[in-house]
């Protein structure tokens, strides 16, 4: 089959269109015909060398997948040759960026039947991100006001429609180019950051500070003064460490996604019913993957990229 692996760590140029052996499924395992695989920026910190994620190499990015059951190993149960579903493969194993894929048959749930099965490998990983950062971190509940720093990207508009759909009161902040989608997901407030001072915009405390942005570390630490007395401050950007305020009871916290599957088959649901939007900004095929990933390295990537598989 084809794929795209790197046998060493460094720039993109390590992406390789390869010819390998396809996977055969372990017990407990199923493979799957591969429609479509996400890109993500962690797709490049791994590549790079930069993300502390044990991967065997050679490794095929691409942990976001949509497929069709193609083969089941030995003790899978509940799922059947053909099935379409979706799933967020384990990081450190080979991903999706292939024909075809080997995934723990516990990873996989039913995908959306209202949109392409290629779109859907737009969802799990970013859809649980969101989830994960408002509800287990931020402990986010109805009635409550959370401030979403970055709402315009890819996590932040799961983000606000998930919270909308919670009951919880929405600001968002945006530039110019994402303020029209962020008032379409559902925010209650928009600010435009780039002409606004958030700290002049944001009238009463918040809940919950979701940080979703390469925010300057200052900014960040100033913004916690906007939270109340025991909230918390939230952040998807591992990269810098998130700020709380212990005097206050400001709690601190970085969101790591953890994979779930009842939540995956939710969120799945929560698109058939209309109720969540999955966008997909391009469509790509495998051979255009490296060059994604150099146009990544350069910060030039906006919204969700999938890779056909064929
Ligand atoms: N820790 C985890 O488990 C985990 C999981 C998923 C994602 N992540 C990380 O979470 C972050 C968000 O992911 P994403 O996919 O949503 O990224 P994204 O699509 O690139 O969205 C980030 C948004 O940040 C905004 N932004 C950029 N610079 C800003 C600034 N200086 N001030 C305010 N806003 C600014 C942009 O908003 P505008 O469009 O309004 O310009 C952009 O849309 C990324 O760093 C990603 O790597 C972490």
């Amino acid at each position: 089959m084809k794929a795209v692996r790197f046998h060493e760590v460094g720039g993109p140029e390590v992406l390789r269109i390869e010819d390998v052996e396809t996977p055969t499924p372990a017990a407990g395992q199923v493979r799957l015909r591969v429609a479509a695989s996400a890109f993500s920026a962690a797709d490049n910190g791994m590549r790079a060398g930069f993300l502390p994620i044990p991967i065997e190499l050679p490794h095929v990015p691409g942990y976001d997948v949509s497929g069709t059951v193609d083969a089941l190993g030995d003790d899978v149960e509940g799922l059947t040759v053909g099935d379409a579903v979706v799933a967020f493969l384990p990081m450190e194993r080979d991903g999706g960026a292939a024909e075809y894929v080997v995934t723990p048959a516990d990873a996989v749930v039913a995908a959306p039947t209202s949109i392409p099965l290629a779109d859907a490998a737009g969802l799990p990983s970013v859809a649980l991100t969101a989830w994960q950062a408002l509800f287990d971190d931020g402990q986010l509940e109805a009635g409550q006001r959370v401030l979403v720093m970055g709402a315009g990207g890819v996590v932040g508009k799961y983000a606000i429609q998930l919270a909308v759909r919670a009951g919880v009161h929405v600001i968002a902040t945006a530039s110019p180019r994402s303020i029209d989608a962020v008032r379409a997901a559902g925010a209650d407030e928009v600010i435009d950051h780039t002409t606004t001072d958030v700290h002049t915009a944001v009238t009463e405390p918040v809940d919950v500070l979701l940080n979703l942005a390469p925010i300057d570390p200052e900014e960040f630490t100033a913004l916690v003064a906007l939270v109340r007395d025991g909230g918390a401050v939230v952040s998807t950007t591992a990269f810098m460490a998130t700020p709380g305020d212990e005097s206050r009871g400001v709690r601190a916290a970085t969101v790591f996604v953890l994979p779930n599957r009842a939540r995956l088959t939710e969120l799945v649901s929560l698109v058939d019913a209309g109720a969540l939007t999955v966008e997909v900004t391009r469509r790509i095929t495998l051979d255009q993957l490296p060059a994604l990933h150099a146009e990544a390295s350069e910060g030039r990537v906006t919204g969700k990229v999938v890779v056909l598989a064929e």
